[in-house]
């Protein structure tokens, strides 16, 4: 029994030596010092043997155990530290690294435009406002001075979502998605803080999709009220921004027009930048981008009396003059940016975005 106690003990020494992992250490444990283990198994001679050489067989297990259980302990601790210096390796930190930079996106060309649309006439003293995309017909229609047979107010045009409830809106009518930024024009009337020098930009909606129609565009409307606002401050205006934007060379013209709430109207044409405003190519071909020279830029004019009068202002007193252009239509004609369909603008594929 005394040889089994120390082949016992040795081969525990032996086994502990290479283990590094905690669940076989504990294995080890369970197979040695267990109820059921090894050394249980040996001390089961114990009664069996004579009285003196139970005593001395009794003192040496219990060493052989102390010694195993001595040894657990010192292997517990260095599975341990083990452990430790492997979670402190992975979890390690160099400060000292220079980071990762983040992916930085960019500000949508649509946004880029508007941006500078704000910053150009903000140097006339504009100031840039956002009345509602979805407003009452009366905002965006009646008070403009259109009839109720107009076709813009017809369901092929404009995207109806509600109709007015009579009692609680009166004469508001209908609820619509806003087809022209104009609705802001009474809008900013009814603030009664004049003079005006508004910039409204926002989203438009119309039943319209082709290569230059968007169902969703973006309108840029100027509106100056004051007392006696000329065409020939409407004029400088316009110069002054189609030279900001566009460049110094273009040149700018009011070409007699039709709009319900404008009297006079126009729209304004621009110098074509392919031809430089001659209507023919240095090689004899006649342009194909412009007609005749000129490319039309939007639609402008003197705010029509009626219109003044639905903002609660005397057109007496009060003159104006307003304009209204498509964000997406000014932007693409500017030199350079070369758009085929003005659809691709809101299909957001990075591929076609990141060329700008
Ligand atoms: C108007 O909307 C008038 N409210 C403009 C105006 C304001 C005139 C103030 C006088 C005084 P028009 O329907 O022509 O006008 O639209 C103006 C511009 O919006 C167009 O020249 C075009 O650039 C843009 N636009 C119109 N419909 C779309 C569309 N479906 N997709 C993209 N751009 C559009």
């Amino acid at each position: 029994m005394k040889n089994q106690l120390e082949q016992l003990k040795d081969n525990f020494l032996t086994a502990v030596k290479d283990v590094t992992d905690p669940e076989k250490l504990e294995a080890l444990r369970v197979e040695y010092l267990g109820r059921k283990g090894k050394l249980a198994g040996v001390m089961k001679q114990l009664p069996d043997l004579a009285a003196d050489m139970r005593k001395e067989a009794g003192i040496l297990a219990n060493e052989v155990k102390l010694g195993i259980e001595e040894a657990f302990v010192q292997a517990q601790k260095s599975v341990k530290d083990l452990e430790g210096a492997s979670r402190r390796e992975a979890d390690w930190l160099d400060v000292t690294a220079p980071g990762e930079a983040p992916v930085l996106g960019s500000l949508h060309l649509v946004t880029e435009a508007m941006e500078d649309f704000a910053d150009i006439f903000g140097q006339l003293g504009f100031v840039r406002v956002r009345h509602p995309e979805v407003d009452w017909d009366w905002y965006a229609f009646e008070s403009l001075n259109l009839p109720k047979t107009h076709p813009a107010r017809d369901e092929w045009e404009t995207f109806f979502i509600a109709d007015g409830d009579e009692v609680q809106t009166g004469e508001l009518g209908k609820v619509v998605l806003t087809p022209h930024t104009s609705n802001g024009q009474v809008r900013e009337m009814e603030r009664g803080r004049m003079p005006i020098r508004m910039l409204n930009m926002n989203r438009n909606y119309r039943r319209q999709s082709d290569v230059s129609h968007s169902p969703m565009f973006h309108q840029f409307e100027g509106l100056v009220v004051d007392e006696n606002v000329t065409v020939a401050q409407l004029k400088g205006t316009v110069d002054y921004f189609v030279k900001q934007y566009f460049g110094e060379d273009r040149k700018t013209r009011l070409r007699p027009y039709h709009f319900r709430f404008t009297e006079p109207s126009f729209e304004l044409d621009i110098t074509c930048n392919q031809c430089e405003g001659k209507g023919v190519l240095p090689s004899g071909v006649s342009c194909r981008l412009c007609k005749q020279g000129w490319l039309e830029l939007g639609g402008a004019g003197m705010v029509h009396p009626n219109v003044l009068k639905a903002g609660g202002l005397d057109p007496e007193k009060y003159t104006g003059f307003a304009f209204g252009w498509g964000v997406e239509r000014t932007m693409m004609m500017k030199a350079g940016l070369n758009i085929a369909d003005i659809r691709l603008l809101y299909r957001n594929d990075l591929r076609f975005l990141k060329q700008f």
